[in-house]
């Protein structure tokens, strides 16, 4: 018996000094590639009118993340993202914080490049923000990142970089003023070159390029627009162009992995934030409705890993993954420990392998308590999908390249009317959502709609100040938005 013990103790002390050296010396290098807005049917490898090489290249190389989820919205999947909690446990599940607001993403939730700072990780983000910026304490630099190149809002003026006249465009904290008249893709791009050419890839890097393209306003510069002469409408031409300008930057900075000899230890994540958003011309086609609907054109993003510590690559991996993974994941795949109190799940193993994953359900979003009215929710268990209440302006199919009139605001009688109304939908026979089965099969409706309340009885209320606070204003901060309000 002693002597079983005593060997036993030897083989686990070995096999534990085994697995760190193994896993010290696989700590890949992460790109973690954030597009926003960019639709299902946006990429090449869903639409052969779209010209992405290099996305559909890397798409085909890698592993397709073919189920995967994030929120509707824009702040709401990024605090996804980087804390691995749904955002109705963090008071960010109604629409996106605004910049007037001093709302950020809860200071007690430990964002990924914190995690992957404790495991010996350089960390640098570049683009979009939108996690609040009120406080210093709410932004990159103080949650992780050893620096930031980018922009704390939801979108601007890709030229001139400012939003509502105020710049919004900054080099760790100071603002950058030269910039203007550059094209914010090509600033993005020789940063992230920078970064890569400076960095000793003896140590792992984890760099988060969250891209301003394709969000609106729709602006590119000509030469990737008349990449499309085919495109009848102008608006969708210019989308396309500002979609190819996304591919080429992920090009040059794949070209820039290469030259560092940094590319085959890399591991390379690609998501949207949410689906596309079809009044600016993004495109979800077949899957039903856009960015804000809990409907899988909103929800069901174009998603693939590329590189380091893949097993099975040129396939396609159709277990559901969530935004609230990618925390856990990466951090295992980092050779780090999950955290067990999130919502999130690390798929790590399974990705790696393409196996079957373990999460089998997901809550789409739970926000019905700002405005009854609005009821937005929705949830996801197997192969069914209930959707309780109004999901939002853009209820329907839209194809590419035709124009479609929008109402610009959902209307209060028609969101009453879906108050407490719900649809029921079978995602493995009827991914594009077109046949209701909520009079059919009520026992469903009831049982899911119960699992729904009580995953949702811990929710937080929405943090959504409605007035907007005036020591936000950006002229007493030199006309740049700026943190040091709350
Ligand atoms: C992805 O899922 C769709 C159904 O939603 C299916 O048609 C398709 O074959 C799957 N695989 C790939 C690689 O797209
Ligand atoms: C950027 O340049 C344009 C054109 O020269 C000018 O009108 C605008 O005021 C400038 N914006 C900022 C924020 O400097
Ligand atoms: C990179 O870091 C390693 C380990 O700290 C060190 O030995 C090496 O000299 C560094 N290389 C360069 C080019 O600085
Ligand atoms: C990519 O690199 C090429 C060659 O240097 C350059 O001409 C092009 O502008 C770059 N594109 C982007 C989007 O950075």
């Amino acid at each position: 018996m002693v002597i079983k013990f005593v060997v036993l103790v030897l083989l686990g002390g070995l096999l534990a000094l085994l697995q760190r050296k193994q896993v010290e010396a696989k700590s890949p290098h992460i790109l973690f590639i954030v597009a926003d807005d960019l639709g299902w049917n946006d990429v090449g490898f869903h639409n052969p009118a779209m010209k992405t090489p290099n996305i559909d290249k890397l798409a085909r190389e890698g592993l397709i993340l073919n189920q995967t989820y994030l929120q509707p919205l824009c702040s709401p999947s990024r605090h996804a993202l980087m804390t691995g909690y749904y955002p109705y446990h963090a008071g960010l599940q109604h629409l996106v914080i605004l910049p007037w607001q001093p709302v950020c993403s809860p200071l007690k939730m430990k964002f990924l490049p914190q995690r992957l700072k404790d495991i010996g990780y350089a960390t640098h983000m570049v683009g979009k923000w939108h996690l609040g910026f009120c406080s210093w304490n709410c932004t990159p630099t103080y949650r992780g990142f050893d620096s930031f190149f980018g922009y704390y809002n939801a979108q601007g003026d890709h030229y001139s970089h400012t939003w509502y006249n105020y710049l919004d465009y900054r080099d760790n904290e100071k603002p950058v003023k030269n910039l203007n008249g550059t094209y914010s893709t090509f600033t993005f791009v020789s940063r992230a070159q920078d970064i890569i050419k400076k960095h000793n890839s003896s140590q792992p890097l984890f760099l988060y390029m969250a891209f301003q393209n394709v969000h609106d306003p729709i602006q590119v510069p000509k030469q990737y627009e008349d990449m499309y002469p085919n495109i009848k409408t102008q608006g969708r031409r210019q989308f396309s162009g500002m979609v190819s300008a996304l591919d080429e930057a992920i090009g040059n900075i794949t070209d820039q992995l290469r030259e560092s000899g940094m590319y085959d230890d890399t591991l390379i994540v690609f998501t949207s934030d949410n689906g596309g958003w079809p009044k600016y011309y993004g495109n979800n086609y077949p899957l039903r409705g856009g960015k804000f609907t809990v409907y899988e054109g909103g929800t069901r993003v174009v998603s693939f890993v590329h590189g380091a510590g893949l097993q099975k690559t040129g396939e396609s991996y159709e277990s559901i993954m969530h935004a609230v993974d990618w925390s856990d994941t990466l951090v295992e795949a980092a050779g780090g420990k999950p955290d067990l109190m999130g919502d999130g799940v690390s798929q790590w193993s399974s990705i790696a392998n393409n196996f079957p994953g373990p999460r089998t359900e997901l809550v789409y979003n739970f926000d019905s308590d700002l405005a009854p009215e609005e009821g937005h929710a929705a949830i996801r268990v197997g192969d069914y999908k209930l959707i309780d209440g109004y999901p939002s302006l853009y209820p329907d199919w839209y194809k590419p390249d035709q124009l479609y009139t929008f109402k610009p605001e959902p209307s209060i009688p028609e969101m009453q009317a879906h108050a407490g109304r719900y649809q029921l939908f079978n995602l493995k026979d009827d991914p594009t959502e077109h046949n209701d089965l909520s009079k059919s099969r009520p026992d469903i409706v009831t049982e899911m709609s119960e699992r729904l309340r009580l995953l949702t009885q811990n929710a937080v209320p929405p943090n959504y100040p409605l007035v907007p606070d005036p020591k936000s204003n950006p002229s007493k901060f030199d006309d740049v938005w700026s943190p040091g309000w709350c």
